[in-house]
């Protein structure tokens, strides 16, 4: 059991609805393993609360807050200050409170790309296509293009790829039925849809049209070896898997409210994977 201090550190991460958020846990392990005098709370805020429960948390002195779903827009309107990442993403899931202002930064992409360094890919090797339009989608894009990376986005609903690609200049749209083609050019494959999620369908996509050399990674992680995965190791490919995202984007919340520069490691990696094992 963690005994607090007065002077105990406060942040949590605002959802609606909270439960399933693996944040409290991920948060809590390097907390301990730190030994930090504070916490972090899984904070059920409705969406129409929104705005009376950030100033709330601000008012109760917490040093800030992840926010998820569906809040990740209202918390880029909520702050003083956002910067660049925040900007391009159009979605905050990080805020700093100091002296009554928020700041706000959106930590999905640099987790992506920190999560690819985390398995020795180099994000620059080449060109990328990510499959999907989504509010993650947006945040790996952005990365990717600031690192210079040539993006190709391919989506069910075309009208919504072409919507980022007005929003970040350079990114290059293909037609979801033309992901098999598209493939080839690309060294690196990222599925941000919601295929091959448990519960959904599999993404279905000719991995023997890739370039030997090409990298798969999946951002779903639920299941951890999603179906993605397991064919693209079938087909000799490299893989990234997309628990590692979330614990990257995790770092720079902790480092801001907690003082620590927290490590992703196997021990904190088992942990949160321990959550997720169907029960
Ligand atoms: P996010 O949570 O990242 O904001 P989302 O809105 O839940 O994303 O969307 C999930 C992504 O999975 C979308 O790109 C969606 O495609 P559409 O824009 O066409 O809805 C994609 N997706 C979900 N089910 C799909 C399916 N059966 N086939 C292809 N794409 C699918």
């Amino acid at each position: 059991m963690t005994i607090l201090s007065g002077n105990a550190r406060l942040a949590g991460i605002i959802a609606w609805p909270v439960s399933h958020s693996r944040s409290p846990r991920l948060h809590g392990f390097w907390l301990q393993q730190y030994r930090i005098d504070g916490a972090y709370l899984p904070l059920a805020i409705r969406p129409e609360h929104f705005a009376t429960g950030v100033r709330g948390l601000v008012a109760a002195g917490f040093a800030g807050a992840n926010v998820t779903i569906p809040h990740k827009v209202a918390a880029f309107e909520i702050c003083d200050r956002v910067d660049d990442t925040a900007r391009r993403a159009g979605a905050v899931n990080t805020m700093v409170f100091q002296d009554g202002r928020i700041t706000g930064t959106n930590t999905d992409g640099w987790g992506f790309l920190a999560n690819l360094r985390g398995h020795d890919v180099d994000p620059a090797a080449g060109p990328a296509l990510l499959l999907g339009a989504g509010g993650s989608t947006r945040a790996i894009a952005a990365a990717l293009l600031s690192e210079g990376v040539a993006v190709t986005v391919a989506n069910r609903t075309r009208a919504k790829a072409e919507q980022l690609a007005r929003d970040l200049p350079g990114l290059r749209v293909v037609d979801w039925n033309a992901r098999d083609d598209a493939l080839p050019d690309h060294a690196l494959l990222v599925n941000t849809t919601s295929l091959g999620m448990a519960g959904h369908a599999v993404l279905a996509i000719d991995l023997a049209r890739a370039n030997p050399a090409t990298v798969v990674a999946d951002i779903v992680y639920v299941p951890l070896d999603t179906p993605l995965l397991q064919a693209a190791r079938a087909h000799g490919l490299r893989t990234v898997e997309g628990l590692g995202m979330l614990l990257y984007q995790a770092i720079p919340g902790f480092r801001a409210w907690f003082g620590v520069e927290p490590v992703v490691d196997d021990a904190l990696r088992r942990f949160v994977a321990a959550d997720l094992l169907p029960a």
